[in-house]
């Protein structure tokens, strides 16, 4: 079958990919420490999933509202509000399943051909596919180790220009778990206002902060209308299989997003938005103690990868992800973590999955337990003594 010259502009998302590898050795019966998927370990609180057999059990098994159910709507509309300090109706929000397509709508929504966007590299690698994929033009702000993984100001300055239509945030980060100081948001605010240039603020990892306090550029004064928060339940309330997200951004962009959903999936599944509201408004101490568990693993995997030969490690603030420097290997990072995953039985992203500005690194994800990130750690010595040079 001859498929539409569009798909050859789209990209992937390479977790998926070496979950799959992962999973073949699995089955040819070798062992693997999962340190590739950004999902928390944790299981989904029971209260959430008591509240979706509840709706189940109540016949919410049929269509709802594209936007999503109005009760959760508003139930998202006053949590954005209260912890992003700007007031928020229920019809600026569009819930999504999964937070990913809010990433696609937007774009789709907001760029045409030959237009530019910004975006963070090492980023999530689905903004560089599907600006590609609607024919913008993407324009890589490079996020570099020595600056914390923060934006570079001047090279983001000198890089935006009347072809800017979206610039893409992402703070605390996917892959680097670097966090966006204060001083960046503001910055990239006063250039976003200027030009009035809207922003997709990727705020899944909001709650993964283990040092200081968030900051919303929505916040921001004159921000709230050219900002598009993306945030869900999948990292926070650990629900990545349920598919449950959201945007909150202006109502005459959240029409646009909720025909993107009408011409697709047409809506979120509705017991699911139930348990949605159970877990916004249900004790947030499980959020807290799984914030908690992941700030020791995130010290112990640090430590424990700045002791391996050839890798060098920050200590990162936020997200659950490590992006040890492996240049000293003097070899591609994807070679690497093929190595890694077929002789040391442990499976990791190489940089490169997430942009040209990755290399040089590999990305661990500390979702798993101390004593896997132990055996892997410890597995991995052997394999790195020996690539060392
Ligand atoms: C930066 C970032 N944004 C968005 C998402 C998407 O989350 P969801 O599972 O809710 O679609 C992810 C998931 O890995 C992510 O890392």
């Amino acid at each position: 079958m001859n498929v539409a010259e569009r798909m050859a502009r789209l990209g992937t998302e390479s977790a998926f990919e070496v979950l799959a590898m992962a999973r073949t050795l699995e089955r040819q019966g070798k062992e693997i420490v999962h340190l590739e998927i950004g999902e928390p370990d944790f299981d989904t609180p029971e209260p959430i999933k008591a509240a979706a057999k509840q709706a189940l059990d109540a016949g919410a098994t049929h269509y709802g509202p594209s936007a999503g159910l109005p009760e959760l709507r508003e139930a998202i509309a006053k949590h954005t509000g209260e912890s992003r300090g700007i007031p928020v109706s229920a019809d600026e929000v569009v819930v999504t399943p999964g937070a990913k397509p809010i990433m696609f709508f937007t774009i789709l929504a907001l760029v045409n051909p030959g237009d530019e966007v910004i975006y963070p590299n090492p980023g999530f690698p689905i903004y560089e596919s599907v600006i590609n994929f609607v024919g913008g033009v993407p324009v890589p702000i490079p996020l570099r180790e020595e600056t914390g993984f923060g934006f570079d100001l001047p090279l983001f300055e000198r890089k935006v220009s009347k072809k800017t239509k979206l610039i893409i945030i992402n703070s605390p980060q996917n892959p680097t778990g670097g966090v966006l100081e204060r001083r960046q948001i503001e910055r990239i605010a006063e250039i976003a206002r200027t030009f009035r240039i809207p922003v997709l603020a990727d705020e899944i990892y909001r709650q993964f902060l283990y040092e200081g306090e968030f900051l919303s550029i929505a916040g921001l004064p004159g921000m709230k209308d050219l900002t598009i928060i993306l945030d869900g339940f999948s990292k926070s309330y650990a629900m990545t299989g349920w598919r449950l997200g959201y945007g909150v951004m202006p109502t005459g962009l959240a029409e646009h997003v909720t025909r993107l959903m009408v011409n697709s999936a047409s809506c979120t599944a509705t017991f699911v938005q139930l348990a949605g509201i159970a877990a916004l408004q249900g004790d947030q101490s499980p959020v807290a103690r799984m914030v908690a568990e992941f700030r020791g693993r995130r010290d112990l995997i640090v430590d424990g990868l700045n002791a391996l030969p050839g890798v060098s490690c920050q200590r990162p603030r936020g997200a659950f992800y490590v992006f040890p420097n492996v240049k000293a290997l003097k070899r591609p990072s994807k070679g690497i973590a093929t190595v890694l995953l077929e002789e040391a039985g442990v499976a990791v992203l190489w940089g490169t999955a997430f942009g040209e500005y990755g290399e040089g690194y590999l990305r661990l994800s500390y979702a798993n337990s101390e004593a896997n990130l132990s055996k892997a750690l410890g597995r991995m010595r052997p394999v790195l003594e020996r690539l060392a040079p």
